[in-house]
């Protein structure tokens, strides 16, 4: 079976109490339970995980290259400004999906820009949490496909 990466930035396990109005109210746990009932379904082995911390983070992705392992990510607000990350991520072997809980694009100036979509595989945006679901299928169709790099 696959192994997958599911990787969240800062802020994200407050998921549930953060700004719901925004990111809703379901909570990191829900959000791990249906990555983890996907991955199942796409017969994936999802390893969900969540740092506030840049170099952290920069770690995973290190050993997701390292392993060939593919990523979802939600860098969180990493996403507008981590060219450590960027570049962390560029030395990917495997498919990396961009995935965020609400639509950047609708929302402030400073969240317009994403420093890693032009690393990824694709980048899905606004679904709430289906967002994961949609990247971990993206995933399991780019393994399927033999794109893996
Ligand atoms: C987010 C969007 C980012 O702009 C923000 O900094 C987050 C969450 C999302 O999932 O919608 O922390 O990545």
């Amino acid at each position: 079976m696959r192994h997958v990466l599911v990787l969240n930035g800062p802020n994200l396990r407050r998921l549930g109490t953060r700004e719901p109005e925004v990111y809703g109210v379901q909570t990191f746990a829900d959000l791990e339970a249906l990555c983890r009932e996907t991955g199942r379904r796409l017969d994936l082995h999802v390893d969900v995980r969540q740092t506030d911390d840049e170099a952290e983070m920069v770690g995973w992705v290190h050993e997701a290259a390292d392993s060939r392992l593919p990523i979802v990510i939600n860098p969180a607000a990493f996403t507008h400004y981590s060219y450590a990350l960027r570049d962390a991520l560029a030395q990917r072997t495997a498919p990396l999906v961009e995935v965020h809980i609400s639509n950047p694009a609708a929302r402030e100036e400073f969240r317009h820009t994403s420093v890693v979509a032009g690393v990824a595989d694709g980048t899905v945006a606004g679904f709430g949490l289906y967002s994961y679901v949609l990247a971990l299928q993206a995933v399991a169709e780019m393994l399927e496909r033999g794109e893996a790099r």
